[in-house]
């Protein structure tokens, strides 16, 4: 079966996908100057799709790919340099829901969105786990607590520096501090043993976050949630986890009650410039 097939009467023999394929498995034959896989080609393909997506002349399609299956770059869709900004610097850890189930397919819709995160060597580790019930989140927010009183008892310290004691203190007094209210949690994890889980989680959160606004949605980070995942075996199980996989993160999702209406400011960057 061919790997990847070209075009004759598209291909310029420019040669770009040659160098834009990130692991050099496409080289330009001899004696057609056509592009061809070499040999290793199926050890070391990424699968990422650039040689498709950079052909000029939609040439190359891989056996799995077509430029036919991939959107265009929409340069009059691309966001200007202050709407980047604002785009990048308005996102917000929302902690304040409404009252509203988000629907199935915006959390779909999310979700294939932060598949586009990259991933090292485009492995894309990600499995998701989408608390869909808010009764549930309820519920898994209190196991967490669970976990917090066992490390208040064996590490007062630990908890003590981790805002462990603050954070039950307020479940007793009545406020929701794990999922902050959130009608939905979703964990992203995978292969215990994977080295850049908790990179590729995050950058795939990240995606997550920076699209919710556009549905009308918040988002914020669960890192209580994840952390009780990853170390309370209870809360583990219940959530039905495969044995061989962590939790690389987690965020509570829904509608969120207040606007923000001004873009706080950070710290200076701390740059050793050499
Ligand atoms: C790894 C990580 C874990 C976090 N865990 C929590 C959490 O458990 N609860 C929470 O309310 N916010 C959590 N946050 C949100 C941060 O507090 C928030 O990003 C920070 O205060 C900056 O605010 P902003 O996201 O609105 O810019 C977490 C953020 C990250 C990156």
């Amino acid at each position: 079966m061919s790997l990847f097939s070209i075009d004759p009467e598209k291909c310029q023999q420019d040669a770009i996908c040659v160098k834009a394929c990130p692991t050099n498995v496409i080289r330009m034959g001899t004696p057609d100057e056509m592009p061809e896989p070499t040999p290793d080609f199926e050890e070391y393909c990424l699968a990422c799709g650039h040689c498709v997506a950079v052909c000029p002349t939609e040439a190359f399609s891989l056996n799995w790919l077509s430029p036919e299956k991939c959107l265009p770059v929409r340069k009059e869709i691309s966001l200007t340099r202050e709407q980047a900004e604002q785009f990048l610097r308005s996102r917000r850890s929302i902690r304040n829901f409404k009252d509203k189930p988000v629907e199935r397919h915006k959390l779909e819709k999310l979700l294939e969105i932060a598949c586009f995160a990259p991933s090292a060597k485009n492995s894309q580790p990600w499995h998701w786990t989408v608390i869909e019930d808010p009764a549930g989140v309820r519920r898994l927010a209190g196991m967490v607590i669970d976990w917090m009183r066992s490390v208040i008892k064996q590490y007062p310290e630990q908890a003590e520096q981790r805002g462990f004691i603050r954070v039950v203190s307020a479940w007793e007094a009545g406020e929701e501090r794990i999922c902050r209210g959130a009608p939905h949690v979703i964990v992203v994890h995978g292969d215990k043993d994977y080295g850049f889980g908790a990179e590729d989680g995050a950058l795939a959160l990240s995606y997550f976050e920076l699209f919710a606004p556009s549905l009308g949605l918040g988002s914020c980070w669960g890192g209580y949630f994840y952390s009780a995942v990853n170390a309370y075996p209870p809360l583990f199980q219940a959530l039905d986890l495969p044995s061989d996989h962590r939790a690389f993160g987690a965020v509570m999702v829904g509608y969120a009650k207040l606007k923000y209406q001004r873009l706080p400011l950070r710290n200076e960057p701390r740059v050793n410039w050499k």
